[in-house]
């Protein structure tokens, strides 16, 4: 697939973290449609999606959720749960890379759940921190935010982190030291 010339350029040229954002979301929901078609190669797809969805919520966690707390108009647990469901969604994936190819049994429920965890989830955070970010965020913060956060992304991206070993270390230090 791809982004066309067109789109890779307005991709870069974008910068307000709210557009960037909400772009990924709707590329999510792309791939989640081509992993439950029969017809597109699904593997391929979840690898992007897995890499998407990981290096997606770590740069929000690392450059936009940080500054987002800072704000007085920002309910810092609205902050708290978007993390807490970044979790539940890296779980999701987790268990989806391991049910074995893709068309089976076991595969097409735990993509449903995977897709039901990760679309709650954009659903909430849209309604609260990017409604908050909107009201609350000028232009230039937003700029730069988007900056931060495309920064963040890119680097994530360069390094695969949608492989199941490092969707499991990442589930597994969520879960803390005490956890599992
Ligand atoms: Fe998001
Ligand atoms: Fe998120």
């Amino acid at each position: 697939m791809g982004d066309s010339p067109a789109e890779q350029h307005k991709h870069e040229d974008a910068e307000d973290v709210v557009e960037l954002i909400l772009r990924d979301h709707r590329t999510m929901e792309d791939l989640f449609r081509e992993m439950r078609s029969v017809d597109a190669d699904r593997e391929a797809a979840l690898h992007r999606l897995a890499d998407l969805l990981i290096a997606h919520a770590e740069a929000e966690e690392a450059e936009v959720y940080p500054v987002l707390r800072r704000y007085r108009q920002v309910d810092e647990e609205d902050v708290e749960h978007s993390v807490e469901e970044h979790t539940e969604g890296n779980e999701a994936l987790l268990a989806l890379l391991e049910a074995g190819a893709p068309g089976g049994e076991d595969w097409d429920e735990k993509l449903e759940a995977l897709v039901q965890a990760v679309n709650h989830h954009l659903d909430e955070e849209e309604r609260s921190l990017i409604n908050d970010t909107r009201e609350n965020v000028g232009s230039g913060r937003r700029a730069e935010l988007g900056r931060a956060f495309a920064r963040a992304r890119r680097d994530q991206l360069a390094s695969a982190p949608g492989r199941l070993e490092n969707v499991r270390r990442i589930v597994k230090e969520a879960a803390g030291p005490s956890g599992s």
